[in-house]
């Protein structure tokens, strides 16, 4: 995880019982590599210590406005100059109501009036204060006003109450905003997806399937709308959370998964084919449990449709991106894929490098030839296809 290598975070923590997600967003941030310089408003600082943030950060915590350790004594200006961000988790009512009207009487305040960085915030209250007109009223002015919003989330609040104004968890926030400083090269586009293994039944409980995790396939879903793009997921059978804005479909089978594609097809301006689909069915699925007899077990199995393949041959074909995994000869099999299936790119890997793990090294085949990306987090390669995928639609050739 690098996310946030090399740049620098303001968090500001005003006074919610949330807070405690903040100190885990705090975690999150500093093991993806940022900087992270805490301002707690006196508030803020009943629910969650200086120390706790002290300790995640390694960096002392601001409180005040009067605090002499900036040799200029201009904290409340200083402290966002060169961060990427500012942002307020947990944003109370009473401390969204002051950013709307402009109130710098604290120091948190003061830096969210003097920054020169994009500012977010992440309410966390009762949700009849987040119903509120008034609430409401000032989350209007500061969407208008540039503001992101992040959340709130409906679920179980501290007062034992249901409804709008959770704060979103320390992932979520994380999450956003990572995405929020991302170049947006796909703004506009929309990206279809499959992911994941798919599973063709043989009877109630047995299947035939395969080993892939579905992580690549979520990841470059994730790599996609942090660039910008409406992401639709067609998943197989995977235990992995949605990433945040893309639209996911469940599918089970082959069949069903192009189904799912045809459907969602319309309007796509890019496909990426990265399911492990399953070459063959069963001709036919047992209504029950098959029996175990003593002789051998012959297993008739018929062909499934390459969803790919078919997409790309369309008259009006998206921009057709497959992936191929092999056990040896790589370069021949991922560019045999992209001339047989006429795809724009292919992204080829080694499956004892890349299957059912974390990371991944992959080699992308397109008409230019062979571009390796090296060894990296899952997240890292998908930023590193979506590039390359931006430049090809750009009409740009690729060097790595
Ligand atoms: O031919 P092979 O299965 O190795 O090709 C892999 C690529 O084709 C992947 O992008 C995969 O998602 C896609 N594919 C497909 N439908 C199939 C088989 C593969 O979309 N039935």
């Amino acid at each position: 995880m690098s996310e946030f290598r090399g740049k620098r975070i303001v968090l500001g923590v005003t006074g919610g019982v949330a807070a405690y997600k903040a100190a885990e967003l705090v975690r999150l941030l500093v093991k993806a590599g940022a900087e992270v310089d805490v301002a707690q408003t006196a508030a803020g600082a009943q629910f969650v210590g200086a120390a706790t943030f002290q300790a995640l950060t390694g960096r002392r915590v601001w409180h005040g406005l009067w605090d002499e350790r900036m040799d200029s004594g201009m904290a409340h200006i200083d402290l966002t100059r060169g961060a990427a961000a500012l942002l307020v988790a947990p944003a109370t009512a009473d401390f969204l109501a002051k950013l709307a009207h402009g109130l710098a009487d604290d120091l948190l305040s003061t830096l969210c009036l003097a920054r020169d960085c994009p500012l977010l915030v992440a309410p966390a209250m009762n949700r009849q204060m987040w119903e509120n007109p008034a609430t409401q009223r000032n989350i209007a002015q500061l969407r208008l006003d540039g503001v992101s919003i992040l959340g709130p989330a409906y679920g179980e609040q501290a007062c034992g109450e249901l409804g709008d104004g959770r704060m979103l968890e320390a992932g979520e926030l994380f999450d956003d905003l990572y995405a929020s400083l991302q170049a947006k090269p796909f703004a506009g586009k929309h990206v279809l997806l499959t992911a994941g293994p798919t599973f063709e039944a043989l009877d109630p409980v047995r299947g035939l399937t395969n080993s892939s995790s579905g992580k690549m396939g979520f990841a470059l879903a994730r790599a996609c709308v942090d660039a910008g793009a409406e992401v639709t997921l067609i998943a197989g059978p995977v235990s992995l959370a949605t990433p945040r804005g893309v639209r996911r479909v469940d599918v089970q089978t082959a069949l069903q998964m192009r189904a799912a594609v045809m459907q969602s097809l319309p309007g796509q301006n890019v496909f990426i084919g990265v399911a492990a689909v399953a070459d063959y069915r069963p001709r036919q699925t047992a209504p029950h449990k098959i029996k175990k007899g003593p002789g051998s077990l012959t297993l008739e199995l018929e062909a499934n449709p390459d969803i790919l393949a078919e997409v790309a041959a369309l008259p009006d074909a998206p921009f057709c991106v497959g992936f191929a995994a092999e056990s040896r000869d790589l370069a021949a099999g991922a560019e045999g894929k992209r001339v047989a299936k006429k795809l724009a790119l292919v992204v080829g890997n080694l499956v004892q490098d890349g299957l059912c793990g974390d990371t991944n090294a992959v080699t992308l085949f397109d008409a230019a030839g062979a571009h390796g990306l090296p060894l990296a987090d899952k997240s890292e390669v998908a930023r590193g296809i979506v590039a390359h995928i931006v430049a090809l639609l750009g009409g740009q050739h690729v060097q790595h």
